[in-house]
């Protein structure tokens, strides 16, 4: 399968800026789907905007699976999570060399999916995964980013994720966007 577009590593300096807190807030976002003590995956985390206060929210008791294809997104995220003083929490795992979905089965309370489907070439291939590694019960902040991705788009991932197992709920996640909550019963 084609591999689709990669944000390039260097735009990752942008993601990570403190302003984008205006636009994604990582406590509104999160918090409502978060909880001391959970194991939750940040799939393509980037430089971890979001890797980071998920850490501070599963707090030492809760595990963070940080994914990402790009070795350098990671090295940066390392650096930071030592910097914040959460590199105990966060589990960095690059796609194509640790990463394996097959360790991780059932072991997930939550995932987000933030801005990377659209870049991921079998996208089916990766809700079947999450769907494996989330727990019953288990949900799934799926967002894309407008200016990258229809709602046409959208819509035919969101009728993959179904495929793969997943139940849409109908809480809005966020007021704009793209944006869906999904859940494996
Ligand atoms: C647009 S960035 C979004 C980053 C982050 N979720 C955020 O919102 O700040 C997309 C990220 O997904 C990663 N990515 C792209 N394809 C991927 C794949 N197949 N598996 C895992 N990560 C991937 C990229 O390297 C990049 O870091």
């Amino acid at each position: 399968m084609e591999q689709e577009r990669i944000c390039p590593w260097w735009l990752g300096y942008t993601l990570i800026l403190p302003i984008r807190k205006l636009q994604h807030d990582p406590q509104k976002i999160l918090t409502p789907h978060v909880n001391p003590g959970m194991t939750v995956m940040d799939y393509g985390c980037a430089m971890g905007y979001f890797s980071i206060p998920l850490a501070r929210m599963t707090g030492s008791g809760g595990k963070v699976y940080c994914v990402d294809i790009q070795e350098k997104m990671l090295a940066k995220l390392r650096k930071r999570a030592a910097k914040y003083a959460v590199a105990d929490i966060i589990v960095p795992l690059q796609v194509g060399k640790d990463y394996h979905a097959a360790n991780l089965q059932g072991k997930l309370d939550f995932a987000l999916l933030f801005a990377v489907v659209h870049e991921v070439p079998d996208k089916a291939a990766l809700f079947a995964d999450m769907f494996a590694m989330l727990k019953p019960g288990g949900k799934i902040l799926f967002v894309e980013p407008q200016n990258h991705v229809t709602t046409e788009e959208f819509r035919k991932s969101i009728a993959m994720a179904r495929d793969a197992g997943f139940n849409e709920l109908d809480e809005k996640p966020l007021k704009k966007g793209l944006a869906v909550l999904l859940v494996k019963y």
